[in-house]
């Protein structure tokens, strides 16, 4: 079985030699101190033996939920947000067919997803959209107890309890929570639905190996097995033991680290040339994002789509200021063949590139543009993965995953907790005068009052 595998020579020419290298003892340290759970944050490393420790019989009986969703219903709403969203919609959307949703041959439920923002026309349409459909829910929620998530949740099960009765809506309501806490686990327990735990240990943002990801998945028609084994075969790959040279995570973590502290590259775009992938890099935004910004400090995550986003940041990339680096993430075949047609009039000059695949324009699309891009002094990483499917997304997750506890590690801060997003959840429901939070409704309305 090939595997993923990581090139940095176009990041390395940006750097003094042996820079990457000379991160060799702080990354041992680091993956000692995960391995032993001396790290801060050591209370979230359930995520680090995941992949090995899922047994064939937990993923069977994913399998049997996910097959009663798929007997029962056409469209299946998986609520969540943050770390109960993106890493299902990654793999959902990475591995579906472009236009699932439009061209739905039935063998699948159509996935759709909510509970991730809190747009009424969103969710007025998506009601809308579900009022003649035989629908069901899984609702995400580690603390059970998230607005957005919340809010969706309760008017699906409404729409669903009316649509199908609330016997049958048990059928086809599921919950993935924690396993005594929070009011998604108090519902499913009241209710009767089926319900999955999600580890304490595992954090939102390194959950996509626990039913948090792997329901959906399965839901969606994917192979949970593969996706699984692929993580297990890279949880070796970028195992303690693994020589730093050898190690991807390692060598990873090492290389954006030296780009931020030495060559000031303080932003990371991570690239993609099939737009299948967007919604991964949505995922891996989070894992970083979350994991590194803090303490005033952090590489600023971001991501594009090529050649799409050629078309609108290219320019921004080729000539702004440099202090940014790019990570691009290389699909080696794809999994469909189109050549590119002869035209007699040659109107469009393209003849050049007649019985051509696609791919063959999109690759030199892409070794163009790491070329300029590093001619205009970006540094680039590549990520190349075989081919887009269940097993190599699974080592594309915990290869980022594993470098990003890493990461954290180098850049000494607790990649595991997320303070900064309270901020904003205590102003809103000071706000929204919830119950509990009176002193901060009345600071909050003097406040404003004093700014107008
Ligand atoms: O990574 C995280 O911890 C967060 O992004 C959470 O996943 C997100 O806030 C959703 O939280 P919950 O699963 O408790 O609803």
């Amino acid at each position: 079985m090939k595997s993923i595998s990581l090139n940095i020579t176009k990041a390395a020419s940006f750097l003094a030699e042996g820079a990457v290298k000379a991160y060799e003892p702080k990354v041992k340290a680091a993956q000692e101190a995960l391995e032993n759970g001396t790290c801060e944050g050591n209370d979230f490393l359930g995520w680090l033996h995941l992949p090995s420790s899922i047994t064939p019989e937990f993923l069977n009986e994913i399998q049997a939920v996910a097959n009663t969703l798929r007997e029962k219903c056409e469209v299946v709403v998986v609520a969540g947000i943050g770390g109960s969203y993106l890493g299902a919609r990654a793999v959902i959307e990475g591995l579906s067919n472009s236009f699932a949703w439009l061209v739905n041959d039935k063998k699948n439920p159509t996935i759709l997803f909510a509970g991730n923002n809190i747009g009424e026309d969103y969710l007025y349409e998506l009601t809308s959209f579900l009022k003649d459909k035989k629908f069901g829910v899984i609702n995400i929620s580690k603390s059970g107890t998230t607005t957005e998530t919340a809010l969706a949740f309760r008017l699906l099960k409404k729409q669903c309890e009316d649509q199908r009765g609330k016997e049958e809506a048990k059928d086809v309501i599921v919950a993935v929570t924690d396993a005594k806490k929070g009011a998604a686990r108090t519902c499913a327990d009241k209710e009767g639905y089926k319900s999955f735990i999600i580890p304490d240990n595992v954090g939102g943002r390194f959950s996509v190996l626990t039913p948090v990801g792997l329901l959906p998945i399965a839901v969606a028609g994917f192979d949970v097995k593969q996706l699984v084994a692929g993580a297990a075969d890279m949880e070796k790959a970028c195992g303690k033991d693994v020589a730093f040279d050898e190690n991807p995570a390692a060598i990873y973590a090492a290389t954006r680290q030296a780009l931020y502290t030495q060559a000031g590259k303080k932003i990371e775009i991570v690239c993609n040339f099939q737009p299948k992938l967007h919604y991964f890099a949505e995922w891996w935004k989070q894992l970083y994002g979350e994991s590194e910004g803090k303490d005033q400090k952090g590489i600023f995550p971001a991501a594009c789509d090529f050649t799409t986003d050629l078309h609108s940041m290219g320019q921004w990339i080729q000539e702004g200021e440099r202090s940014i680096f790019e990570t691009v993430i290389s699909v080696e075949t794809p999994n469909e063949k189109l050549l590119f047609p002869h035209d007699n009039e040659n109107l469009d000059g393209l003849n050049f590139l007649e019985g051509k695949r696609v791919d063959e324009v999109n690759k030199m699309a892409e070794l163009g543009t790491r070329l300029a891009h590093v001619d205009g002094g970006v540094p680039n990483i590549l990520v190349n993965v075989p081919e887009l499917n269940a097993y190599y997304l699974g080592q594309l997750i915990y290869f980022f995953e594993k470098a990003c506890g890493i990461s954290g590690l180098l850049e000494e801060v607790n990649p595991f907790n997320q303070p900064g997003v309270e901020a904003y959840k205590k102003n809103m429901f000071a706000l929204l005068n919830k119950p509990g939070y009176e002193a901060e409704s009345k600071a909050i309305q003097e406040r404003l009052a004093n700014e107008k």
